[in-house]
């Protein structure tokens, strides 16, 4: 690739149902990383992140939440914007999927596919879940039921728009054969082509306002809504202004998606052939990342197993944390995510090797040359000089880092690191600094200690910017331009410059400690959805009067969809009538006999005209409802329940 292309990379935008995870900032931080090696190519680049904010997900949090979606998104919106700054994140702009700007370019897509023919409206026949608002397919079921509500779904017929998404199908496999690089590592490749062996079905597009209003309106059938997908990855063509703004046309497409394996069906099939059904270039390349795990599970908000990037940044620091993420996983397979070996590494790589040879040699030239940089021998440069090394170093780096390599990109630059160490032991400047007539020797060897620093700061710098300019500002050099010319020249550190003097750039970590606090640290607590009330007495408690009740009759309440009206025996020689909020979820035959909880003591209330003497306890999921019945039938009507 020519160095001055333009580059733009992108992360997959999150959805605002939950807070960032280290999940989250792995994927961000390594588009950063790469975003700033493409700017130190010299390169005109472009690195757009931001949120997914429409569909059930984000309405159901919403709901949980008692707010509006658009309150909902907002907040959780917020906290990742507001987070990327403190994992310095450097990117060119946050798209939010609620934002005008993107709705209309959603729009204006749908309907050049339309008009072109390729979304046709269709009936879709299938088994239909209330509770999770979706179609299941029958191998999906567990014993004919909702394996999440455990309920029979309906068998609905609704009518959709539908993407024509396998009339790409051949079209998609010639592509990804054709460009070996459009999907990477290669096994996420392979696993598209294996995908693509079956025949590929069109995709539903659209969902009905009866069911979900929380997205973008179709604009040729305002009765439906965007499904969240269709709306979500315009994003990445929305965010540069398509299709007039200088932003797209120097820039699109000439991107790099960056996503893990959870999307990437989304991304490797969807994506690329709604782009050529809307007539827009097809994006360069996929890069595709596994897992952070937490224990053996993928590390997620709903598994509770979350790793905050916050708790980390303030114990270790944003360096410390940006580099472990990127060193210790190799890209496109799954990690272990644990603390300790967040300290290992600190303690290792950056403490130790880095850490202890930049302060060394600094302190070094403060004993033997007053923190100025001493004038090296052109006569024993060639049997003392590190220019090699570096080179070596430098080259790994630049192979890498293309690759989406961190990880062995930064094992090169610490194979140059351990030779300074090591250069060190065998040149030993304290024996030199005993002997006058070894000084040029002295000056040779210290020299090209502070250039090899300089280099180090160099490369690093993507993924640790801060320590790199801590380095340089510390060798003097804190006005070089952060491009590769300014590193992979051997000699550019001027003798004469200034030094100045350094504390430890990472002070090691008792892992004793660590260990020790971990042993005494509470279990992790799991925020509930729905919070707590406030804690009430035993008294309270016993004012409520709880018992068992068995059901006579139900039936519909005319104009109320939600209700039913249930007759309920309590034992009290004349049945009590409660109005109960559970229609969507079961129907009157069903109810007949069931033996349910009621709350006895309630003040009657009239709802849609009909008197309710009492409650059914019942657990309630969005509109699902589950009545509370008891293990064994034949209770007594009237038993108290405690
Ligand atoms: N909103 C969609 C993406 C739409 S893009 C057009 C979505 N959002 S998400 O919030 O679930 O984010 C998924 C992405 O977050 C993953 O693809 C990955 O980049 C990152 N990760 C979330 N959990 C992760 C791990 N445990 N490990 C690594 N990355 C993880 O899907």
């Amino acid at each position: 690739m020519n160095q001055t292309d333009p580059f733009y990379i992108t992360t997959p935008i999150y959805y605002v149902n939950a807070k960032p995870h280290l999940g989250h900032a792995y994927t961000t931080i390594a588009a950063d990383v790469v975003s700033r090696f493409y700017k130190m190519l010299g390169a005109p680049t472009y690195f757009l992140t931001g949120t997914d904010e429409h569909g059930d997900k984000i309405a159901e949090a919403a709901e949980a939440n008692a707010c509006s979606p658009k309150e909902y998104a907002d907040e959780i919106s917020a906290l990742f914007k507001n987070l990327w700054p403190k994992l310095s994140i450097a990117n060119d702009h946050f798209i939010r999927t609620t934002d005008e700007s993107h709705k209309k370019v959603v729009a204006d897509i749908l309907q050049k596919i339309y008009d072109n023919g390729d979304i046709y409206y269709s009936e879709y026949e299938g088994l239909y879940c209330v509770g999770c608002e979706r179609f299941y397919l029958e191998r999906e079921l567990v014993d004919g039921k909702c394996p999440d509500h455990k309920k029979e779904p309906k068998r609905i017929k609704e009518s959709n728009y539908f993407f024509r998404m396998s009339k790409y199908q051949q079209w998609l496999i010639d592509h990804i054969e054709a460009n070996p690089d459009f999907i990477r590592p290669k096994q996420y490749r392979n696993e598209m082509l294996s995908f693509l062996k079956e025949p590929l079905e069109d995709l539903c597009i659209s969902r009905p306002k009866t069911r979900l209003t929380w997205g973008i309106t179709l604009p040729f059938d305002d009765n439906y809504v965007t499904y969240v997908w269709f709306d979500a990855l315009l994003n990445y063509v929305s965010a540069l202004g398509y299709p007039d703004d200088e932003k797209f046309t120097t820039f699109w497409p000439k991107v790099q998606h960056i996503v893990a394996k959870d999307i990437l069906k989304t991304h490797g099939i969807y994506w690329p052939t709604m782009l050529k059904a809307a007539g827009i270039p097809i994006y360069n390349t996929l890069n595709v990342h596994g897992f952070w795990n937490m224990g053996d599970a993928k590390m997620s908000k709903s598994l509770g197993n979350v790793a905050s990037p916050e708790a980390l940044l303030d114990k270790y620091g944003v360096d410390a944390y940006r580099f472990f993420l990127m060193r210790d996983m190799s890209f496109g397979h799954d990690s272990n995510f644990s603390e300790e070996s967040i300290v290992k590494r600190i303690n290792y790589d950056l403490a130790n090797d880095l850490g202890n040879l930049f302060s060394r040699v600094i302190a070094m030239s403060f004993k033997y040359f007053n923190g100025v940089v001493p004038e090296p021998d052109a006569t024993l440069m060639e049997e003392l000089s590190l220019a090699g090394d570096a080179t070596t170093a430098l080259d790994i780096f630049s192979t890498e880092m293309p690759l989406f390599a961190f990880d062995r990109a930064l094992k090169g630059v610490w194979g140059f690191i351990s030779r300074m160490n090591k250069y060190v032991d065998e040149t030993a400047p304290w024996d030199l600094a005993k002997d006058e007539a070894l000084t040029p020797r002295l000056k040779t060897v210290m020299y090209n200690l502070l250039e090899g620093l300089r280099v180090v700061a160099g490369l690093i710098s993507p993924v640790m910017p801060g320590t790199a300019k801590i380095m340089l500002e510390h060798l003097g050099m804190a006005e070089t331009p952060m491009v590769l010319s300014s590193f992979n020249q051997w000699g550019a550190l001027p003798a004469g410059g200034s030094i100045t003097k350094v504390k430890a750039l990472f002070p090691r970590i008792d892992l004793k400690a660590l260990e020790a606090t971990k042993e005494k640290a509470a279990p992790v607590k799991k925020e509930l959805s729905t919070p707590l009330k406030p804690e009430i007495s035993f008294d309270d408690f016993q004012n409520l009067d709880l018992r068992v009740g068995t059901v006579l009759d139900a039936e519909p309440i005319a104009k109320a969809n939600k209700l039913l009206k249930v007759t309920v025996d309590l034992g009290e020689g004349t049945p009590r009538t409660i109005v109960a909020g559970i229609a969507k979820s079961y129907t009157p035959e069903e109810l007949k006999g069931a033996q349910v909880v009621v709350v006895a003591n309630l003040a009657p209330a009239s709802l849609m005209g009909v008197e309710s003497q009492g409650m059914l306890l019942a657990a309630t999921k969005r509109k699902n409802a589950t009545l509370a019945t008891f293990a064994v039938d034949g209770l007594k009507p009237g038993t108290p329940v405690k």
